[in-house]
């Protein structure tokens, strides 16, 4: 890999897009490597993700504007398909992933931490969607998972008017959960990871999935999303060993990690 670094941690993987000189730009090599990095990931080992970019300047400056200028209107569809599928990969990548956003989110960037299940930042975080500035549209989900997150004034706003946006107004909208100064950033996402890790994996993947399968359906077939994936738990190993280990009274007894079985 040219582009992607990957590192586990005992349950934590770290997904970083090292491509610093420019901004972690997200060109085609770029997204091809991190759709083969989250086909590679181990996930019998791995609870939960973290993804950030390399330096201390930015998270994604965006799509590869090089890139994109020569493209045909054909180019251009693939291109944004090329982006979609992988971010859509990420969106309902069965355990969780949290975007440590350590400064600029723009375009794709910003539509890649929306991607993700959790988004926190640092202090010099910038969000935006500049793109109607360039001439085109979002084209990584940015026109639809923007609208959804911060709702559909607020997204249109920015992405009409193309400006930016700093952490403290990031956390006001919702766009971001927590903003942390630089040199903790990293250090929060893994304590956050670390906690979700400890958590029983099979049940937090169902969170995932019914949090997300409900939200693009009506509140009915919603709840019975929730209903079969909450029945499913009780068929778990880490089920009959969580309850059994609240019911027992006995106050000397160490709780064990959970097997995702
Ligand atoms: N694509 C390609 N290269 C980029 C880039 C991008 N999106 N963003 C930054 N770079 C490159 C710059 O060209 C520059 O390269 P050189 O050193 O070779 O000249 C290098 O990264 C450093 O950038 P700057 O010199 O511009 O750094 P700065 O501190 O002056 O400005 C910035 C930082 C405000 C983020 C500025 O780089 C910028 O505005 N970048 C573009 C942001 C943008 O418009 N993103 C949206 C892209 S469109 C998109 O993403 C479409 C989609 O939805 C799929």
């Amino acid at each position: 890999m040219d582009f992607i670094l990957y590192e586990v941690n005992g349950a934590v993987g770290t997904i970083t897009i090292n491509r610093e000189k420019a901004l972690n730009a997200l060109n085609s090599q770029v997204l091809d490597e991190l759709n083969a990095t989250l086909d590679a990931v181990d996930l019998d080992a791995v609870r939960c993700l973290i993804l950030t970019g390399a330096g201390a300047k930015s998270f994604v400056a965006g799509a590869d504007i090089g890139e994109m200028s020569t493209l045909t209107k054909a180019e251009g569809e693939a291109f944004g398909k090329k982006g979609n599928d992988v971010f859509r990969k990420l969106e309902t990548f069965p355990i969780p992933v949290i975007a440590a956003v350590n400064g600029f989110a723009l375009g794709g960037g910003c539509e890649l931490a929306m991607s993700c299940d959790i988004r926190i930042c640092a202090e010099n975080a910038v969000f935006g969607q500049p793109e109607v500035g360039l001439g085109i549209t979002p084209g990584f989900g940015g026109t639809q998972r923007l609208a959804r997150l911060v709702g559909a004034g607020m997204a249109k706003q920015m992405i009409y008017t193309a400006r930016n946006i700093k952490a403290d107004e990031a956390l006001r909208i919702g766009l971001v959960n927590a903003v942390y100064p630089a040199e903790e950033l990293l250090a929060q996402a893994q304590k956050m990871a670390g906690g979700i890790a400890k958590n029983a994996p099979i049940a937090v993947r169902n969170c995932k999935k019914a949090i997300n399968e409900g939200l693009d359906v009506d509140m009915d077939k919603a709840i019975v999303i929730e209903e079969k994936l909450f029945g499913d738990c009780f068929e778990t190993e880490d089920q009959k060993y969580g309850m059994a280990f609240f019911l027992d009274k006995n106050k000397e007894k160490v709780k064990e990690p959970f097997q995702n079985k």
